[in-house]
Parts: C-alpha cells; structure tokens; sequence
C-alpha cells in the first residue's frame, strides 16, 4: 500500500543521503591510475572501458548490509556482488532491492559528474521504488509507484509546457544514447550505425534527430529524460542496476519505457508501466518524456509516445550477441 511504499522509499532516499559523502569524496580521489588501490579504478574482466573501484565496492557493502538489516525477508541485488559472482542474477516476484552504488563508474574514474547511486525495489518483478542519487551534483530524484516523483522535493518534470514541448517528429527531439563498454569491432560498427542513421536528415533516409548525446550513466539519462531535459533514451544491453530506480522516477514523471521483449511488436497489460522480462539485462531499452497532450486532442500525448518511440527503433539495429547473450 501507499503507506508501506512511502516507508520503502524513505528508507532509500535515508541511505543514499548518508552514503553521499563517501561517494563526492571519492569521486575527487579516485584516479585511473592513482597509486594508492584504495583510490585506482580497476578494469573488469580485462576492458578497461569498463571498471570498478574501492568506492563501488564500499558503497554497494554499506547499502547492502543496511537493508539487509532492515528488510531481512527481501533478496537484493548489486551491480558489484553480481560482478564477482559470476555475473549472474535473477529477480523473483519476491521484494527486490536491486542497488548500482555507482552508476557510470566510467564518469567517476574522469571526475565527469553524471555519476550516481541507484537503488530500486522491484516487487513481482516490476520496480515500485526508485531513488537515483547524483551527490556531485547535488540532485537526488526519488520516486514510489503511484506516489509521484521528485528531484529534491520538487515534482517532476521539472521543465513544463508550454517549454516542454509535445514534439511531433523525430527531428524535434534531442536524444540521450549510450555506446556501452564493448569494444569489439562488430558492436561499435552496430551501434555506429544505428547512431548515422539517427542523425542523417530526413531527406537523406535517416531520422533526422535534433540532437545527440552520450552522458555515459544509463540511470543519469533517464532521470534527465524525466526532468525534460532531453525526448528520449535508448540503450541496447543495460542491466537492471542501472535502470530499475531511474524507470521508476521515468514512469512517475509521466514518461514511458519499452522494453526489447515487452512493447516491441507483443501486446503486454498496461504496456507504458510494463518492464518485463525483468531477468539479466534488457537487450532494448527505450524511454520517452511526458508530453502533453496537443490542444484539444486528449490521449495524443500517450500516442505520440507510441509513435515517437515506434519510429526510432525503426532506425537502430540489434548489436551481435553471442549464444549465451553476452556481447
Ligand atoms: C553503465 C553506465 C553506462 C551504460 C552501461 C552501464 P556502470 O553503468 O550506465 O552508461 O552504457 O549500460 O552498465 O557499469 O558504470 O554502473
């Protein structure tokens, strides 16, 4: 219920304020190649695009012990613990507190601020709380299902109409993607290509997208997205660490996410709040900002999102994945 949600969320928010301080001064200590270990990011099966650090590890502990203490009934799930597991996990039906203590470790390791922490709690595999904090930058988003979401108190999206505009075409919309940390020749040829056909014009058989950036923090770009800060997010390949908290704060904002599995081409209950399959990571991940609805037209905000949406993964294409999922 409503009163346990908020309870849930406070205890996120609580957590990710106390560990703040931790992360700001690491995020000023840590070095690619500081010499003390305890300040050194270290590359994660042998890519250095893609790292962790004693910050990470420090924070994901904290968190975790703490709600374990609180909620011993939950299971949990962390970005760090998966990785030295084996890289593997699973979420149940049961109570879910999914952490990322750093999400964008690659920011963090450049002193590049859209780095943060993210805790989510998902239940029957749906998240329902969400908080993603950026302590650098002094902006912690919180969100609960149905409860509305905020950026430091204030309701999100931050920018209103007639700012936020309700876009109509591909060509009026500013969108945030990530490359990811492969670096195989075929994955960066795949996602190179679907990034020039997003930004070829329109008459030259592309998607003609106003603007295209590359925050390098899958859970940064949605909390954007859900100010009004940018139209869209997509991803191929992100784990849930990095955006079951920031989908929440998404949805509550008005905004829409489709799934690889979910939206795309299968018809799922309640399609804009849908996130399933909610197992391993999601090969499509595809967030879009409240609109509004065109004067006098109720609905067309929803619909534009569908279409808006539905029109750019028709210029992306699927990286290679090997048999087993991985890239
Ligand atoms: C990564 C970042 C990155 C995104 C990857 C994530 P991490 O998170 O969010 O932008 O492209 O999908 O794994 O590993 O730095 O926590």
């Amino acid at each position: 219920d409503a009163a346990q949600l908020q309870e849930y969320l406070d205890t996120a928010i609580a957590l990710a304020r106390e560990l703040g301080p931790a992360f700001t001064d690491g995020f000023w200590r840590t070095g690619q190649f500081a010499s003390s270990s305890a300040y050194a990011a270290e590359d994660k099966q042998g890519n250095e695009a893609d790292c962790v650090t004693a910050v990470d590890r420090h924070i994901e502990r904290e968190l975790l012990a703490r709600l374990r203490k609180l909620y011993p009934a939950h299971r949990f799930v962390g970005e760090e613990t998966t990785a030295e597991a084996g890289d593997d996990y699973e979420v149940t039906d049961d109570p879910t507190w999914i952490v990322d203590p750093v999400d964008g470790t690659n920011n963090f390791v450049h002193h590049f601020p859209y780095t943060g922490i993210s805790i989510a709690l998902a239940v029957n595999r749906e998240p329902v709380v969400g908080v993603v904090y950026l302590p650098v930058l002094g902006e912690l988003y919180a969100a609960a299902r149905g409860l509305g979401a905020r950026l430091n108190g204030d309701p999100l999206p931050l920018v209103r109409p007639p700012a936020l505009t309700t876009p109509t075409s591909l060509a009026q919309c500013s969108l945030l993607a990530e490359h990811g940390s492969a670096r195989s020749a075929a994955v960066i040829e795949s996602r190179l290509g679907s990034f020039t056909r997003l930004l070829l014009a329109r008459e030259c058989g592309g998607a003609g997208l106003q603007g295209l950036r590359v925050v390098g923090s899958a859970a940064s770009d949605l909390v954007l997205v859900s100010k009004g800060a940018a139209e869209m997010y997509w991803e191929l390949g992100p784990h849930a660490w990095d955006f079951a908290a920031a989908t929440v704060i998404l949805l509550e904002s008005g905004g829409a996410v489709f799934d690889g599995a979910g939206w795309w081409g299968s018809a799922i209950p309640d399609a804009d709040r849908a996130l399933k399959p909610f197992n391993m990571w999601n090969r499509k991940l595809l967030a879009i900002r409240h609109i509004p609805d065109l004067p006098g037209q109720p609905g067309s905000g929803r619909t534009l999102q569908r279409k808006l949406a539905a029109e750019l993964l028709g210029f992306v294409q699927d990286i290679p994945y090997t048999p087993d999922g991985r890239h």
